[in-house]
């Protein structure tokens, strides 16, 4: 026999950005964060997984591809998800697994991304948070959902925060064994459905600095991350709070653009330095300052990654209508410069 289940779980994109751990292993941040779940239609993690005592070893594919499962990562939160599991039975099939079963038998993956991988569209958090997701499933893992997202988080920091649709917090906890460093829903997708989310694919290719190597180079030789992590990130993360309990779009943008900006900056100030946006991602934000700057209230904010794609997220409609035909006017669907457009909405896991 074979017990499958499936799980789709969409990206995230930090609206207040995690750079750089205090814990590697157990991944733990050094500060706070903030995101906003996207729509599964554009970009999501698809995940099956299977259980069947024909099976003799974990498995997993990603894309249709293999890959290795022996990055402690993984182990983790498959270790994290087995030790909570819990009886299992599939009266239909005949299928009974006890609890004690699980540490004996073996799991196959099949994972799916319907966007890049790890070209700084945030690939890893829907694919850790899915798998978390999934597996929980597949054993009848009791946990609610913040306590999934301590899993997840274990898999890569940023996944912890797609457990939840709409805004999510990644609080970043105080305990040193990671139990209180989880993700809480800051406000469902139905609160601010005015926003829409319009990603411009500057280039897909994969990044040269993983996000892992890069924070913890930051961490290492930034000082500018050390003050941020302090000094800034604490205030913004109620600033932030209040302008999306408030939607107030003014505030929001203005928090957005200026902490993508400084996560940017202490790329800069890491040694060596970090380059993450190109010519491209830069043109994007002069087009986006100027425009904010010559209406009445800003009409969309920006965030960029570790990668050179801009995530723009506008008012409403009418602005992200506006925005893309200003993307459009600059970067002809001709030109080199950008990729490709993925036009999605704030929504729900
Ligand atoms: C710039 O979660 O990919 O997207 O925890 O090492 O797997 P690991 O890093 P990851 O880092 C994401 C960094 C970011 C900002 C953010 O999502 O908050």
């Amino acid at each position: 026999w074979v017990l499958m289940v499936t799980a789709q779980t969409p990206t995230n994109i930090a609206v207040i950005k995690y750079w750089g751990k205090r814990d590697e292993t157990l991944i733990l941040p050094v500060n706070d964060s903030i995101s906003v779940t996207l729509d599964p239609a554009h970009l999501c993690t698809t995940t099956t997984v299977a259980v069947s005592p024909t099976f003799q070893q974990d498995r997993m594919w990603l894309n249709g591809k293999e890959i290795s499962l022996s990055g402690g990562r993984f182990q983790n939160c498959l270790r994290e998800i087995r030790t909570r599991a819990c009886d299992v039975e599939d009266e239909k099939k005949g299928i009974k697994i006890r609890k004690e079963d699980w540490s004996k038998l073996h799991v196959h993956i099949a994972s799916y991304n319907n966007f890049p991988t790890a070209a700084g569209l945030a690939s890893s958090a829907a694919g850790f948070a899915c798998l978390a997701y999934a597996l929980g499933k597949l054993m009848n893992v009791k946990e609610d959902e913040s306590q999934l997202s301590a899993i997840a988080r274990q898999g890569s920091g940023s996944a912890c925060r797609s457990l939840f649709g709409g805004f999510v917090k990644w609080v970043m906890g105080k305990e040193d064994n990671g139990s209180d460093s989880l993700a809480v829903q800051l406000a469902d997708e139905k609160h601010w459905d005015d926003l829409v989310i319009v990603i411009a694919v500057v280039s897909s290719r994969q990044k040269e600095t993983s996000s892992t190597s890069g924070m913890r180079e930051s961490v290492e030789t930034s000082l500018l991350l050390q003050h941020r992590a302090k000094e800034i990130v604490p205030k913004r993360i109620l600033q932030m709070e209040e302008a999306i309990k408030n939607r107030d779009f003014a505030s929001f943008s203005q928090l957005a653009c200026a902490d993508s900006n400084q996560f940017h900056a202490v790329c800069l100030d890491t040694s060596p330095p970090i380059f993450y946006m190109n010519d491209t991602s830069h043109r994007i934000i002069s087009i986006a300052e100027k425009w904010n700057r010559s209406e009445e209230a800003p009409q969309v904010a920006y965030t960029f990654d570790a990668g050179p794609n801009a995530v723009l997220i506008a008012r409403d409609r009418k602005a992200a209508t506006l925005l893309v035909q200003r993307l459009l006017y600059y970067f002809p669907p001709n030109s080199d410069d950008l990729d490709s457009y993925i036009i999605g909405d704030k929504s729900i896991a």
